[in-house]
């Protein structure tokens, strides 16, 4: 796929639409992660030194096409500034964009309200895109994580525009290429989390594109269950036994190897500090449940990432939240920084959950890249289109 980056546009003296995701996790009215809002900057000062005035379009949770005022964008606006070191003129309404005055023709950013509060937005309304197309004379997308929906000011926004990806976004697809597209062999996958319900796609995808699979999380369950195992008390979903065997069928064809947890950590409550032993998965005590795969599990993920060239991470092994249900995730995901701050591996991870638990082992900062995506890296990972993606290929 092929899509103008900054370095293709003329933007001297051009208003510049940029989508962002600065849908950042708030509480008290305080952003309490602002790495959505840091990772927009290269984009905005790229855009700003080609002499281009950025005018930032983003959503706030899911307002459902109604003005809620507590899904107003304004709480990111002072992390927003902190983030860029300049003053950023908030646009309460589109009228207010569409006449504006001296104060925000005289900053240097301007960010639009929560998008969603319009209802075309969501429609992909293409009278609504037409209006936003009005505010601008290029659009940059730089929402990777957004990227997933067909909205206006994802999709249609980009065929009415000279369009291209902006810094984040040219990254997410860059290194999303190197992992999956042509990535370098062997490739490894682990894709860990409580159901293999919600990731179906994602697993009957990846069993052909990868080399190794890992299996962890209450998911691994699911398959160890459908392979005749008792698995006692632990989160499971047996009615995806099948799917589990189809599943694994289908890696034997592809010649991709799953690897399941053979010892588990299992504990009789769940909440941190439970008392705990190690068992063989075949021994899994009735009245018990795993939390974590076990150390003998670890030593073979680790064998696994010391083969591979490449990496791929949606997932965590175990119930990171809840100390020490952690350990497997955390072994694995410094093994996997080792490697790559060897030159060893190219490890790209990303997804809700994904991101949190990385950043809890610590080991986060060396793998090569982390998404900021969720939904959307999961799609992704499917081997889905994004439409915001196909919206910005070029011929
Ligand atoms: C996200 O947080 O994953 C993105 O901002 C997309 O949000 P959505 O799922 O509400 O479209």
């Amino acid at each position: 796929m092929r899509w103008n980056t900054l370095d293709d546009m003329d933007l001297a003296g051009k208003r510049v639409l940029v989508r962002v995701d600065i849908n950042v996790p708030v509480e008290n009215g305080q952003v309490t992660d602002d790495t959505r809002i840091r990772r927009i900057v290269p984009t905005i000062e790229d855009i700003l030194a080609k002499g281009g005035k950025p005018i930032l379009i983003a959503h706030f949770g899911r307002p459902k096409g109604k003005v809620v005022l507590d899904l107003s964008l304004r709480v990111t606006l002072k992390a927003l500034e902190a983030a860029l070191g300049r003053k950023v003129a908030f646009d309460e309404t589109l009228e207010a964009a569409e006449s504006q005055t001296d104060e925000q023709r005289a900053a240097d950013v301007i960010l639009l309200e929560n998008i969603r509060f319009h209802p075309g937005e969501e429609k992909n309304d293409p009278e609504f895109a037409k209006r936003l197309a009005a505010l601008g004379d290029v659009y940059c997308n730089d929402a990777f994580s957004a990227a997933h929906r067909a909205h206006a000011s994802t999709e249609a926004l980009a065929r009415l525009l000279p369009s291209c990806a902006g810094r984040l976004m040219q990254a997410e697809l860059e290194a999303l290429e190197a992992a999956l597209g042509a990535p370098e062999r062997p490739v490894v996958a682990v894709v860990g989390g409580a159901k293999v319900s919600t990731k179906l796609d994602l697993l009957g995808n990846l069993v052909e594109k990868v080399d190794m699979l890992v299996i962890g999380g209450g998911m691994a369950n699911t398959f160890l269950a459908a392979e005749g195992i008792d698995v006692g008390k632990s989160l499971c979903e047996h009615e995806m036994a099948e799917t589990a065997r189809a599943i694994a069928k289908k890696a034997g064809e592809a010649g991709c190897e799953l690897l399941l947890p053979m010892d588990a950590v299992v504990a009789r409550e769940f909440k941190a500090g439970a008392e705990n032993e190690v068992v063989v998965a075949e021994n899994v005590p009735a009245d018990a449940m795993i939390l974590d795969a076990g150390p003998e599990s670890v030593a073979h993920i680790l064998q696994a990432f010391g083969k591979a060239k490449t990496l791929i991470w949606n997932g965590p092994l175990g119930a990171f939240e809840i100390d020490p249900f952690d350990a497997a995730t955390n072994a694995a995901a410094k093994a996997a920084a080792e490697l790559t701050r060897a030159g060893k591996l190219v490890s790209v991870a990303g997804g809700g959950d994904t991101v949190a638990a990385l950043n809890k082992s610590g080991a986060a900062e060396d793998f090569t890249y982390i998404s900021t995506a969720g939904g959307a890296f999961l799609e992704w990972m499917e081997g889905k289109i994004l439409p915001g993606v196909a919206a910005l290929e070029t011929a």
